[in-house]
C-alpha cells in the first residue's frame, strides 16, 4: 500500500515479532473489506517514526487506530497520546506473564487518554478488527452491512461437537 492511499484503520505493533497475532486482525479487516494498513513501529525505539506516521495516517483518513504490544506495552497509549482517533490496544503474550503485563499496562491507562483493551493474542487481535470496523461503521453504511453479514454467518455456523 503506497503512503497516500486513504485507510480506515492503521495496525501498528511494537515489533515485527508481533505479527504472527497480528496478521489475524488484518486478515478480519480483509475480510470485512475495510481499507488498512499494517506496520510494526516501536514506540521505545521509533518515536519519531511513529509520530510521523500517526500525521501521515490521519492525513489519508484514518479512523481508528489500533496498538499491538507485549510487555510494558506502552505502544497503544503513546498512540493515543498522538490523536484524537479511537485507539484499541491488543496485549501480546510476550515473554514471561503470558500476555498479563501487556493487559494491565494496556487497560490501566490513566484517565483522560482512553485505550480500549481487547483480550490477549489471536482473539483480541480478531476482536480488534471487528470493533474497528463497527467504529467505521457508525459512519459508513458497507461497513455496518460488512460486520452484520460476518455476525449472521458466525450464528449460522453448525457448531458439531468432535465424533
Ligand atoms: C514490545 O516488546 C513488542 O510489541 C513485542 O511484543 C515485545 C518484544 O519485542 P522484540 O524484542 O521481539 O522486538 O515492544
Amino acid at each position: 500500500m503506497t503512503d497516500s492511499k486513504p485507510i480506515d484503520v492503521a495496525v501498528l505493533m511494537g515489533s515485527p515479532s508481533d505479527w504472527d497475532t497480528m496478521q489475524h486482525a488484518s486478515a478480519m479487516l480483509d475480510e470485512l473489506g475495510v481499507a488498512h494498513e499494517c506496520r510494526a513501529i516501536s514506540a521505545h525505539r521509533q518515536a519519531g517514526q511513529l509520530h510521523t506516521f500517526v500525521e501521515a495516517a490521519e492525513a489519508r483518513g484514518v479512523k481508528v487506530f489500533i496498538g499491538a504490544a507485549g510487555g510494558a506495552a506502552h505502544l497503544p497509549g503513546v498512540l493515543a497520546s498522538m490523536t484524537a482517533k479511537p485507539v484499541l490496544g491488543v496485549p501480546m503474550k510476550g515473554w514471561s506473564t503470558g500476555g498479563v503485563d501487556a493487559l494491565m499496562s494496556i487497560a490501566q491507562m490513566p484517565s483522560g487518554v482512553p485505550v480500549g483493551c481487547l483480550a490477549i493474542g489471536k482473539a483480541g487481535a480478531k476482536n480488534a478488527a471487528i470493533l474497528a470496523t463497527q467504529i467505521v461503521a457508525v459512519g459508513d453504511a458497507r461497513a455496518a452491512e460488512a460486520v452484520q453479514a460476518f455476525r449472521t454467518a458466525q450464528s449460522e455456523k453448525i457448531t458439531e461437537l468432535p465424533s
